[in-house]
This record gives structure tokens, sequence and C-alpha cells, in this order.
């Protein structure tokens, strides 16, 4: 016992932690962002389970066709901004009290098609901006109360019921107060009590399944008409099956009540109930009687009922008619007294083959006549239209539009004389090509041969036309010349431009969608002189920066032409870096689109660049540098060689001169006078030591280079040879090109690593200091800073001392040792 009340607690806790889960806000919810610029959500067909999360700034929210079976409180909060939510279709069975209640600007909700099996006021409450409910199709058998449309006062649209609902009472509707469309599906419908729908008005159209009470319980459904029959209402009455003579009763109450305009859908019927139906029907004042979808059993015996007046029908139309003993049909020829009133007949997708001249003849009164989606030929229309006497004089709307027609002179000569005729609608034809000349009606006005296959247009066609519709051809180019034309649809055609404005000086409307168009401009457009609605989308657009800029800036901003289809509908198709893209957003570089402004103001800037950089590197010696870095590489390469070749042979390098002297050429008399004579041949009276005494060997470039060497190679190779190198600096000699390599050359050498540190020795010929020296020859400022040099006295006395400096420098650590 104890066990068990723990388990039984353990059970609760576990139920209430599910709770708190499944209530925790967007915990594990799956998300839906499938939302468009207008921010309507298509979260349709996607598997949901539950309410996904969706921006709370969602203005339409699509969550049809998913498997949800719950709304929870939390699943919505936040949304109210939705304008219109759709829960179509999911298996929706509960719904918590307060789901709906942050939707204060829902103006559309559909529940239809779930598994409602009650519905709550509560969920409807705070719902006051609502203006179309649909809760059709759910498994409720009763409205419920309260009443649950209390709070809906901007309610317009109101559809309910589905194949269990039972019951309607009064005050189920408490709180509708006007409708535009009132839909109830009660095919089941058992009670009903008289005023539940007869407080609604002004009440527009109304649609009423009442499949088994006009079957089984006529009393109900004479009171349910009852409730909804006004004059100004039109009822629709839905999968009806009307056999007997009972069945027809309950429209004695609509009749009573004068309606105007009925309209059976999905009916069956047979010849006895429709003789009972204008018996019904006579001398009440309807005015429209359409029949869409229809199964009649019978032969078309109706004189029964030719004593009754019908004088009020203007308008009858029949879609989908199924007539199950098509061959045992009689003739219309007994239908005078039906058929001599109505102004507009449309027989639609009947299976029409013919209508005889005869029964044509009847028609005194017909002003419209529709015939589209039948099988009339060529021949069968001959006689339909009795042969183009000119019966039927009072035709202004011909629509044979859907039947097997191929012969456009045919229809144009069968025509000819229906003075009246301003409408011809011979559209999903046959016509495969246009003869040079044809014969039309002088007040034709529109025509619409779209959907046949059409290669070329001639003069066939009238000039009158203000419409003219000839999209879905296979027309490659247009160049008639239409004066009266206002409106012209050449969509889904082959053409590759824009036929010429200057044929139609009318016209206001050009649609011109799907077609081969790669582009068109501002002087295609100027040639239509009235034009202001252009629809050119969905064609395989060049997106040059012409066009571009033309569509981007003229039109869609444009004042006098209108793009009706929308910027959407522009995209590109070439080139390939753009396909896809929307014009509109094409972002074009100014490289590709003023490739000539472009490339000349390139060239202007790089040719100033040119010359103010030359400027520059001429004042900066760069040319010099340049030569110098030249030498420097070769030079460094050929040594490089020289010393693997040395290498090869695994020798000591050979130092063949105590000293290299570099020496401007300017400067050569010292040299050759006072430095070759002391060094190489030192007199023995001096008070030197004999081992400093010892002669130097010196080399100079103008003694020991090798002729028909390259200079630089000869200095190279100078240096590698000499222990030290010698600079002979003076004014001369900062400006001889040649010692400057040489300078160059030593410093490389210097650091180089094969050189003791102070491989250089500098000598002043006249006091020189650093900045005396220009500033590009760092090396040798460097050199000047790091190195100890020495200065040529002009004092006789002092020369002496320098000689001994000079020649223990060049000496070098030997001296030292001593
Ligand atoms: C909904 O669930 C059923 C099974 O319960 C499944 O057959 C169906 O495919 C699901 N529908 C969608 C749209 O996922
Ligand atoms: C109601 O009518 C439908 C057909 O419209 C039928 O299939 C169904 O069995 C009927 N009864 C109930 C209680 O739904
Ligand atoms: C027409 O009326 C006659 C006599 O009233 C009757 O015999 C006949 O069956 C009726 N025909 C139809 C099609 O209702
Ligand atoms: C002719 O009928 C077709 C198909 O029913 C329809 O689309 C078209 O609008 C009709 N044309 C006119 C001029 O009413
Ligand atoms: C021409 O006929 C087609 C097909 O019937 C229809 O879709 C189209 O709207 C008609 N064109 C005009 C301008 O009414």
């Amino acid at each position: 016992m104890i066990q068990h009340s723990g388990l039984y607690f353990t059970l609760l806790f576990l139920a209430s932690l599910c709770r708190g889960q499944r209530s925790d806000p967007d915990a594990e919810r799956p998300s839906c962002s499938r939302c468009d610029l207008h921010l309507s959500c298509d979260c349709s067909h996607h598997g949901f389970t539950v309410v996904p999360t969706v921006t709370e700034h969602a203005l339409i929210l699509d969550l049809s066709f998913n498997n949800i079976t719950t709304v929870t409180d939390n699943d919505l909060t936040g949304h109210t901004q939705l304008r219109a939510l759709s829960l179509h279709g999911n298996q929706l069975s509960v719904i918590e009290p307060m789901a709906f209640d942050s939707l204060w600007s829902l103006e559309e909700l559909d529940l239809s098609d779930n598994q409602l099996t009650a519905l709550e006021n509560t969920w409807f409450s705070k719902l006051g901006a609502l203006q179309r409910l649909n809760l059709l199709n759910n498994p409720y058998r009763g409205l419920g109360s309260p009443a649950v449309f209390q709070g809906l006062v901007r309610l317009r649209r109101l559809a309910l019921g589905g194949p269990a609902l039972q019951e309607l009472k009064r005050g189920d509707l408490g709180g509708v107060a006007q409708l535009e469309e009132l839909t109830v599906h009660a095919n089941n419908l058992t009670r009903y009590e008289p005023g539940a729908l007869g407080d609604i008005w002004p009440l527009g159209r109304v649609t009423l399944s009442l499949h088994e009470p006009f079957l089984t319980n006529t009393a109900l459904a004479s009171a349910v008409l009852c409730d909804v029959s006004y004059p100004e209402t039109p009822i629709i009455l839905e999968d009806l099956h009307l056999t007997t003579k009972l069945s027809i009763q309950p429209l004695r109450e609509s009749a009573r009540r004068r309606i105007r305009s009925i309209t059976f859908r999905n009916v069956f019927i047979a010849d006895n109930t429709i003789v009972n139906l204008l018996v019904v029907l006579n001398g009440v004042p309807v005015t429209s009687l359409f029949v869409e979808g229809m199964t009649l059993v019978g032969e078309g015996r109706w004189e029964n009922a030719s004593w009754t007046d019908h004088r009020s029908i203007d308008e009858f139309l029949i879609r989908n008619v199924v007539v199950l003993d098509v061959y045992r049909f009689v003739s219309f020829l007994q239908l005078q007294f039906l058929l001599k009133y109505p102004r507009k007949v449309s027989v639609i997708n009947a299976k029409v083959f013919v209508l005889p001249c005869a029964t044509s003849e009847l028609l005194e009164n017909l002003q419209y006549l529709d015939l589209s989606d039948n099988l009339l030929t060529d021949l069968t229309l001959a006689e339909t239209l009795c042969n183009g006497r000119g019966k039927l004089k009072d035709l202004r709307v011909l629509n044979i539009s859907g039947n097997a027609l191929k012969s456009l002179s045919t229809v144009s000569q069968l025509v000819k004389k229906l003075s009246k005729l301003t409408h011809l609608d011979i559209s999903r034809t046959g016509y495969s090509s246009m003869p040079q000349g044809c014969s039309w009606p002088s007040l034709l006005r529109y025509l619409n041969i779209s959907k046949a296959k059409l290669t070329t247009v001639t003069p066939c066609l009238p000039t009158t036309l203000e419409v003219l519709d000839l999209s879905n051809n296979d027309l490659k180019d247009f160049t008639l010349a239409l004066p009266a034309l206002r409106e012209l649809h050449l969509s889904g055609n082959k053409l590759l431009r824009l036929p010429s404005g200057r044929l139609f000086p009318n016209l206001q409307t050009l649609i011109i969608q799907s077609n081969t168009l790669n582009m068109f401009g501002r002087s295609d457009l100027e040639s239509y002189r009235r034009l202001q609605n252009l629809q050119a989308g969905q064609n395989k657009f060049v997106c040059s920066c012409e066009f571009v800029a033309f569509l981007q800036l003229d039109l869609m901003a444009g004042e006098d032409l209108h793009f009706a289809d929308g910027e959407e509908n522009y995209i590109c198709d070439s080139p390939l870096d753009l396909q896809g893209q929307l014009v509109g957003q094409v972002h074009q570089s100014i490289v590709v689109c003023h490739q000539v402004l472009f490339v000349s103001v390139c060239c202007g800037v790089g040719l100033f660049v040119g010359i103010v950089l030359f400027i520059s590197l001429w004042r900066l010696h760069a040319l010099w540098y340049l030569k110098m870095t030249w030498a420097w590489v070769k030079a460094k390469r050929s040594s490089r060689r020289r010393r693997r070749v040395r290498d090869r042979m695994d020798s000591e390098p050979l130092l063949s001169y105590d000293a290299f002297v570099s020496y401007s050429e300017r400067d050569a008399t010292w040299v050759e006078n006072f430095l070759v004579p002391e060094l190489e041949e030192p007199s023995q009276n001096d008070s030197i030591s004999a081992r400093t005494r010892e002669p130097l060997t010196l080399c100079l470039h103008k003694r020991d280079f090798l002729p028909g060497h390259w200079i630089v190679d000869n200095i190279m190779s100078a240096m590698e040879h000499s222990r030290r190198t010698v600079f002979i600096l003076s004014e001369n000699f900062v400006q001889s090109d040649w010692c400057r390599y040489e300078l160059d050359f030593s410093h490389f050498w210097m650091f180089d690593g094969n050189a003791g540190r102070d491989a250089a020795i500098l000598i002043l010929l006249e006091p020189l200091s650093k900045d005396d020296v220009p500033k590009r020859f760092c090396k040798l400022r460097k050199l000047m800073s790091s190195t100890t040099y020495l200065e040529w006295p002009q004092e006789e006395d002092r020369r002496r001392e320098f000689w001994r400096s000079l020649r223990i420098a060049l000496r070098g650590e030997e001296e030292e040792e001593d």
C-alpha cells in the first residue's frame, strides 16, 4: 500500500516534470525561418508536431499541413503583429485557453481540417480584430455555450461545421451581427433550432452543405434556408442529391423569400427534379441560376414545366456537367420558355460539340455566350453560329476558348455579321497561322488569341482592336500597326526586342514577360507615347551597364511609367557572374561600366605618377643606385665563382698585394709622386726599423689591372688579392664614380667575413668632414665614422709621422707584435 502510493507520487512528480518542460517556452521547439520580404512565413508541409518558433515580426504565418496536435498558451506569445494564421490540415485536438491571447492584430484565422472536438469561447475572447474565421471540418458536434463568437465584433467571414455537426441552437452564433460570407457544412445536421442563423443581417454570400437534411429531413433544411434567404443574398447549395420531388421542397422557402441568385454546386439531379425545380421557381425573380458540377440523369425532357414563367432569368451558367446518358439527350428545342430570356449564357466544360442553329435562334436576348472548354470544331461552330448569317444579333461577347478550332479565317467569317460583337475570346485553340486578310465585325475591340500556335502576325488583325492578347504563342516579332490598341499582351513568346512603340500610338499597357528580350532602353520606351504599365519581367536579361543603370534609375523610381510586375521579376541571365541576381540590386563597378573613362583616367594618373617618379628618382640619383646594385650583384657573383674555383683547387686565397689603392684619377699625381715611392721604394736613411721599411706591394688600377677585363671584376679581384684597401679621399674622390664602386666593394668585402674588420684604410688628402660627403654615399659616411682615417698633413715635418702610421696600418697586427 505504502509502496503503491510512493510509486503514485513518483509518477505524479514525473508528470509534473514533463509538464514543466513542455510549458518551458521555446525549449526544444523547432524553428521555422521561411519568411519572405513581406514577413510572410510559409511553414507548411514541414512535418512539425508542435508550433515552431517564428520571428515575432511575422505578419502571415502558414502552418498548414503539419502534424501539430496542440497549441499551448506559450506557443504564440509575442506575436502581436500577426495578421493571418493558418493551422489548416493538422492534427490539432488541444488549444489551450489563452493560446491566441496575444494575437491582437489577427485578422484571419484558419483552424479547418483538424481534430477539435469542442470549441471554447476563451480562444477567441481577445481577437477583437478578427475578420475571417474558418472552423470547417473538425469533429465538433455543436458550437457549445457560452457563444464562442461573442467577442468577434469585426468578424465578416465565418465558416463552420463538418461531418460531425449535429446541432445548431439559437444563440450559438451570438455576437455575429453582419457577415459578408457565411459557410456552413451541415451534411449530417439533425437538430436545428429555427432562428439559429436568423439574426445575421446584412448577410452576403451563403454557402450551405445540407446533404442529409435535403434527403431525409426537408423540414430542417427548410428552416435553415428560411433563416438565410434574402433577396440580396446569393445562396450556394452544395453536395445535394436531388432525385425526388420532396428533395426540392426546402427551396420553396427560398423562393418565397424571393432570392435572386442561386447556385448548385456538386449536385446530382434528375429530369423530374429539374421540372420540379422550374415549377418551384415559377415567377420567382431569380436573375442568376448557376450550376457548377452537375451530374444529370435523364434525357432533357423538361417540357412539363413549359408553362412556368422565368422571364427574370438574366444569367445562366452551367459548368462541369456530366450527362450520364448523353446519347439519349433530346435537343433543347422545347426549352424556348427558358432560353428566350437570359442575356448571359455560359455552358462551360460540358462536352458540348454543337449548339444547333435552331437552338441558337431561340436565344433571342443573348448578349454574352460562353462555350469555352467544349468540343466545338470549325464545322460545328459554323452550325452553332448559323453559318455566319448574323443570328444572335445582339451578341457582344463570344467566348469559344478551349475548343478544337483550327481556321482563323473561318471564325472571322462566322462572326463578321455579328454587328454588335465587341469581345471575342478564341484563346487556347489550334490556330497556327494567320491569313493575310480577314473580315471582322466593325466594333471588335477585344481579341484574345492566347495559347494558340501562331508564329506570325499579319494584317488579318483588325485595326479597331483596343485589347489584344497574343500571349503564349510562337511569335518572333511584331510589326503590325494597331492605332487604337490600349493593351497588348505578348508574354510567353519568343520576341527578342520590344516592338516599336510607333506602331501603337495609344498603347497604355504592354505585357511582355517570359520572352527572350535581352535588354531595352530609354529610347525603346520613348517611342511609346502613352505607355503607363509595362510588365517585362522573366526575360533573359543581359545585365549590361546601360541596362542596369537604366532600370535602376529611370524605371524603379519612374513616375510616368509603372512597372506593375515588380522588381523581383527582373533577373539577370548574363553575364555569368550576375546570373540569378535581381537587376535592381546589381552593383556594377566603375571599372566594368566606364571602361574608357577608367582607362583614360588610369593612364593619366599613371603618366603623372610616372613623371613624378622619374623626376624624383632623377633627383635622388636612383639611376646611380641601380647601376651600383647591378654592378654589385654581378661582381659578387663573379667573386663567388672565383672563390668556388679556388676552393675546388683547395688553395689558400692568394694575397699578391699588401694594399689595393683606390683613388680618383685626379689624385693620381699624389699617388704616383708620394704614395708609391714612399711605400714601394722606401729610402734607407729613414729612422724606421728595417722590418717596417720593407717595401710594400701596392695594387694600382692604372698599372696592375688586367687589360680587357671588366673594370668591376678587376677591382673585385684586386681587393680579393690585397690585404687592405686604401682609399684616397678628396673632393675628387667623392665625385668619381669608380671610386664609389671600389668603396662599396670594399665595404661588401669587409662585411663578407673574409677580410678583417679594418681592411679599409682612409686617407684624407684634404680636410674633409663627414658632412661634406653627399648623403647618398652612406657607406662612405659610415666608413668615415667607424674607421680611423689618416689625414695628409700640409706641413713637411708631419709627413714622416703620417707615413709611419700608414705603414703600421698596412702591416696591421704584425706590426704590433714587434
Ligand atoms: C503526420 O503523421 C502521420 C503519422 O502519424 C504521417 O503518416 C504523416 O506523414 C505525417 N505528416 C507530415 C506532414 O509529416
Ligand atoms: C456524416 O456524413 C458523412 C458524409 O458526408 C458520413 O461519412 C458520416 O458517416 C456521417 N456521420 C457522421 C456522424 O459523421
Ligand atoms: C409530364 O407530365 C405528364 C402528365 O402530367 C406525366 O405523365 C409525365 O411523366 C411527366 N413527365 C416528366 C418528365 O415529368
Ligand atoms: C472565356 O473563358 C475562359 C475560360 O473559361 C476565361 O478564362 C476567359 O476569361 C473568358 N473570356 C471572356 C472574355 O470572358
Ligand atoms: C485571354 O485568355 C486567357 C485564357 O483563356 C486568359 O487567361 C487571359 O486572361 C485572357 N486575356 C485577357 C486580356 O483577358
